[in-house]
């Protein structure tokens, strides 16, 4: 897959295959295309050349089922809208406009906010929430969605070291329920100890693989600055 903004492509022959059952990190420096290469999975953009199959299907068929949160600062939360209302918003996708929200709807969107210890904040406006917070309140409508796969551009920027384990324990009982995890990662110290697998991104792709194997001879560190 090839991928441009205007005629200058951003990353380009980009070869990848997720495995799924996986916890696998995205990582690369600022500006590398990382954010890129999942709007052309997702069919956000679209791709010059090239395109993404997940379990041999194109994305609409399998759009139901994939759990998206964007990079927190591409969000504009300035409209009207509360915590409850973001996590139930989830579910809608592929269901029409109009849905009659139903008691189970919102007891079931309560107990995804529970579980990110945000059930508190359901009435409060989405935009009155810190950063943190509202990276919670994402992961809650992420869980909400049932998904099979998500994919997440950087869920641990600017969270605590508490939420960071509440999302990757999340994560990782997805991964024993036997989900597939895909998340743009960009702190090196944690990377081997949160993903089983890694993609090194650099405008193209440099590395993919077990993280053992891809970080056998070399630390993440060094990948990420290497030329190849
Ligand atoms: N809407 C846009 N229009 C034009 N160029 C863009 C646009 N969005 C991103 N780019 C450029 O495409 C390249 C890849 O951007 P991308 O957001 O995919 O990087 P990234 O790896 O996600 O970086 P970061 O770690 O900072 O999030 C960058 O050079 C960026 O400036
Ligand atoms: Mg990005």
């Amino acid at each position: 897959m090839t991928m441009a903004y205007s005629d200058t492509p951003v990353i380009w022959d980009v070869d990848v295959d997720f495995v799924s059952g996986s916890i696998t990190a995205i990582i690369g420096p600022n500006g590398a295309g990382k954010s890129t290469l999942l709007k052309g999975m997702l069919n956000l953009m679209k791709p010059i050349t090239g395109s993404t199959y997940f379990w041999g299907k194109e994305f609409r068929e399998i759009r139901n089922k994939v759990a998206y949160v964007p990079q927190k600062e591409s969000v504009n939360w300035d409209f009207p809208i509360s915590v409850l209302d973001v996590v139930m918003m989830g579910r809608y996708a592929g269901r029409g406009i109009i849905h009659r929200v139903s008691r189970s709807d919102r007891e079931k969107a309560m107990n995804s906010l529970r579980e990110m210890k945000m059930e508190k904040f359901a009435d409060r406006h989405i935009s009155d929430l810190s950063g943190g917070q509202k990276q919670r309140v994402f992961i809650a409508r992420a869980i909400n969605q049932d998904a099979d796969l998500y994919i997440m551009d950087e869920p641990l920027a600017g969270v605590d070291k508490n939420t960071e384990q509440i999302i990757m324990e999340k994560f990782k009982e997805f991964q024993k329920n036997g989900k597939t995890v895909i998340v743009v990662h960009h702190d090196m110290n944690t990377l081997m100890e949160y993903f089983d697998h890694v993609v090194v991104v650099d405008k193209v792709i440099k590395g993919q693989g077990l993280c053992s194997e891809v970080f056998k001879d070399v630390t993440p560190m060094e990948w990420m600055t290497r030329r190849k």
